[in-house]
């Protein structure tokens, strides 16, 4: 089993992540765009199995690698230091933050695929993508635990998927493999396995106050079945009209 986890990107999915990793023994090495003394106080608070260091470098030093960054940032991820690395890529494509992409609008990739086109020396996974930071803290569970829940991979490099279930395990979720990267859109925005299935039903409200809401809000459990379930309904949607959580 891996046990050091590389982070590029330490904020909210990221140091959910990394809290996992560390309270199941990992290492882990975060990192962000502004330097590694600025996840001072995360890294204190996640205690001596968590240090900070530069993008290329939590590359480098993972056995597995986490992107947790906004889709917009993925032509400035590290390819070369992640080259011949498993990496689990969390994005989502929002136009309204991340901008129009013109071969995602057109449905041509998914945002994984474009990740993967992008880190072509690495071998890409899409995971932690349709759960809230929050509720991937709370809703964590052993493996024997009645009410654990499943979270979606997907990916085109089976021993790579083989290795994100594992982490996954470890973190506390059972894995439901969804495909290729390709088929990574069944689990994307705008999808019945997106978000709400772990939180029930959300009220109207901005962005900020969604994810406040989510922060008082235990979650529900969401099971493999269920998840299987869920990802066979999906229609796939045009991905330029994606909006962020709580627009609707
Ligand atoms: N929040 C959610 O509910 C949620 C749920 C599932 C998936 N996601 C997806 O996960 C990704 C991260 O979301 P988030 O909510 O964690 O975002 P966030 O809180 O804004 O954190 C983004 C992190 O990425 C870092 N970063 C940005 N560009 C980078 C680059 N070029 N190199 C290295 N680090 C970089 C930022 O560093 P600085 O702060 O130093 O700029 C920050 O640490 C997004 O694609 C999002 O759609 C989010």
């Amino acid at each position: 089993m891996s046990r050091t986890l590389g982070l590029i990107g330490s904020g909210m999915i990221g140091s959910s992540v990394a809290r996992l990793a560390v309270a199941a023994g990992f290492e882990v090495v975060l990192s962000n765009t502004r330097s590694p003394e600025s996840l001072a106080g995360l890294v204190a608070d996640l205690g001596g199995r968590a240090r900070a260091a530069t993008p290329a470098e939590a590359a480098r030093a993972g056995d597995l690698v986490v992107a947790a960054v906004p889709l917009k940032a993925y032509g400035q991820l590290p390819a070369d230091a992640l080259a011949g690395k498993t990496v689990l890529d969390t994005s989502n494509y929002y136009p309204e933050r991340d901008g129009h992409l013109a071969e995602l609008d057109a449905g041509a990739l998914t945002s994984s695929a474009l990740m993967q086109r992008r880190l072509a020396g690495s071998r890409v996974v899409k995971a932690f993508n349709n759960i809230t930071p929050h509720q991937l803290l709370s809703l964590a569970r052993p493996t024997v635990a009645p009410d654990r829940s499943a979270l979606p991979v997907a990916g085109d490099d089976a021993e790579a998927k083989a290795e994100a279930t594992e982490l996954l395990d470890a973190l506390g979720y059972d894995a439901v493999d969804i495909g290729t990267l390709a088929d990574s859109w069944r689990s994307e925005p705008n999808t019945p396995v997106y978000i709400r299935p772990y939180l029930g039903d959300v009220p109207a409200m901005s962005v900020d106050a969604f994810l406040r809401w989510t922060l008082g809000t235990p979650g529900i459990a969401v099971s493999s079945a269920q998840v299987g379930a869920l990802v066979e309904t999906a229609v796939r949607l045009p991905a330029g009209e994606a909006r962020l959580p709580s627009d609707d």
